[in-house]
């Protein structure tokens, strides 16, 4: 089983950026649990963080060819972005979005969230640990759904 772990706008910056709201683990730090993690569970990762939208959605559209669902945090694109949101719909895999702040109790215009509704769900509000529960959450239900599929396989 393999996850794409994308990462959108200036969280490249993490650690040094808004240390208050964000935490000081750099993406490098976050990236190495995430694979401490996957390596726990059993399936493999593949990250990529950029700061342009069309990237996003050029490697949510490469991920069909080999991933089983995405972990995304799609940063301040969260709010703006229908071209992601259309990319996560259109390509059907499983996608859990994370951010590390609460989103829901910070300023008004991060409310929202135009990925949530194409989304299994959001987990927010727990630092980089968002990362870590969003990968469990996504590996449970891939693994619900291979095994719901391997009951309901009846021979001929
Ligand atoms: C964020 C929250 C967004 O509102 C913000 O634009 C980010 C980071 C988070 O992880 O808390 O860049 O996605």
């Amino acid at each position: 089983m393999k996850f794409l772990v994308l990462h959108g706008p200036n969280l490249n910056l993490l650690g040094k950026r808004e240390p208050e709201v964000y935490g000081t683990r750099t993406l490098d730090d976050i990236n190495h649990s995430l694979e401490k993690l996957a390596l726990e569970l059993g399936c493999s990762l593949l990250f990529f963080q950029t700061n342009s939208e069309g990237e996003l959605i050029n490697s949510i559209q490469g991920a069909t060819i080999d991933c089983d669902g995405i972990l995304i945090n799609p940063a301040a694109y969260t709010h703006t972005s229908i071209a992601i949101r259309d990319a996560l719909s259109a390509v059907v895999l499983p996608c859990v979005e994370v951010h590390l702040s609460n989103i829901h109790n910070r300023e008004t215009f991060r409310h929202k969230s135009l990925i949530a509704p194409v989304a299994i769900g959001q987990i927010c509000g727990f630092g980089s640990d968002s990362y870590l529960l969003g990968l469990r959450a996504l590996f449970n239900h891939v693994v619900n759904i291979q095994k719901s599929v391997d009951r309901s396989w009846k021979p001929e």
